[in-house]
């Protein structure tokens, strides 16, 4: 049942780089971003359209996205050298005012974010889940009628901190609502990462009576050391899109604990390994976690990533 291909979706620019509490460099962010395309991903999440006073370290969403439409209209930069096709870059937008500003800097892609959670929705994004099913509507309708693709988010899908346990029930609604608005994707999010194999099975075997599988992406963190296990479990299942990040790079700040999502070189490993195509290339996605890391001054938090550059 493992599928033969898996679409990475690379948010260590976004997930990740949200949670580092010393200011990253608009140029540092933007160089990563090439790096990262370069590599051969064909996906990179590279900013939020989010108030700056809620996330300072995203508050340079709009200098990000001019610089990456710029560089796309230019052309050679963007084509990743693997694949030799052009990277989407996606940016997230929680309001109208979000997509507004997105538009405007020829955002291609953006994604809505809800929580299966409701004390996580209130703290995340202020409001209830209920109320931000209805604030993302006409997000989704807008961009819809713009060209542009949007992805869902569900968060707290197998716990949350507020909360603890979640009823995989709840997630499938949230993911029915964002599906059933026009969203392409929904990617599920094990957003402290306390999740283990048999209940992200169990989780994912509810949510795809809602949504399909192949529509369903998974978005585990590795807070608790068991991302790889729970990925492998639901690609038994049939998941083929996996969000991952550059040397663990990770968090979010509205989920104490919540250390970085799955390394992308770890994800890539696993998947070589198991004969899945990605289309990534792993060694220079490795150079580029040692770079990224070497930038921020944090250990690497990918395995694989430091077993490569010891090598
Ligand atoms: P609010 O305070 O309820 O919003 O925040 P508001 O509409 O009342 O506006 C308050 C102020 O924010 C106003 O400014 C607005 O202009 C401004 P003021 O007049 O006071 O100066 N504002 C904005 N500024 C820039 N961009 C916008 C925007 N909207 C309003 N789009 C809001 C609601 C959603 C804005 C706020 O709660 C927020 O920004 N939250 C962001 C939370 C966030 O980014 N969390 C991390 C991403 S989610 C995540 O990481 C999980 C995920 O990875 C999956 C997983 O792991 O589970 C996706
Ligand atoms: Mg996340």
């Amino acid at each position: 049942h493992f599928p033969r291909k898996v679409r990475i979706v690379e948010v260590g620019a976004r997930d990740g780089l949200q949670n580092e509490s010393v200011p990253v460099a608009t140029a540092t962010k933007l160089e990563l971003i090439r790096r990262l395309s370069d590599s051969g991903l064909a996906h990179v999440e590279a900013a939020s359209f989010v108030s700056p006073r809620w996330v300072p370290q995203m508050a340079d969403h709009r200098e990000i996205m001019l610089a990456l439409r710029d560089s796309s209209a230019e052309s050679p930069t963007t084509m990743s050298t693997t694949t030799k096709s052009a990277t989407t870059y996606s940016a997230l937008t929680p309001n109208m005012k979000g997509l507004e500003a997105a538009l405007e800097c020829g955002v291609r892609e953006v994604a809505v974010f809800g929580s299966a959670s409701e004390s996580f929705s209130q703290r995340n994004i202020n409001c209830s889940i209920a109320e931000s099913l209805e604030r993302f509507a006409p997000v989704v309708e807008h961009a819809l009628k713009a060209g542009v693709r949007v992805r869902g988010y569900v968060s707290c899908v197998l716990g949350c901190p507020y909360e603890g346990e979640i009823a995989p029930a709840e997630v499938a609604a949230v993911a029915r609502e964002l599906k059933a608005m026009g969203c392409y994707e929904v990617s599920l999010g094990d957003t402290i990462g306390v999740g283990t194999p048999l209940k992200a099975k169990h989780m994912l075997e509810q949510v795809s009576r809602e949504v399909p599988i192949t529509q369903l992406a998974a978005h585990f963190h590795d807070t608790y050391g068991q991302a790889l296990a729970n990925l492998y479990a639901v690609l038994e299942e049939g998941i083929a899109v996996i969000d991952s990040s550059v040397a663990g790079l990770g968090g979010c700040p509205y989920a104490k604990g919540a250390s970085g999502n799955v390394a992308s070189e770890d994800v890539l490993y696993l998947l070589e390994g198991m004969g899945i195509e990605t289309g990534v290339d792993l060694a220079a996605l490795a150079r580029t976690g040692d770079w990224i890391s070497r930038e921020l001054g944090r250990p690497n938090g990918s395995r694989v990533g430091q077993a490569l550059m010891a090598s």
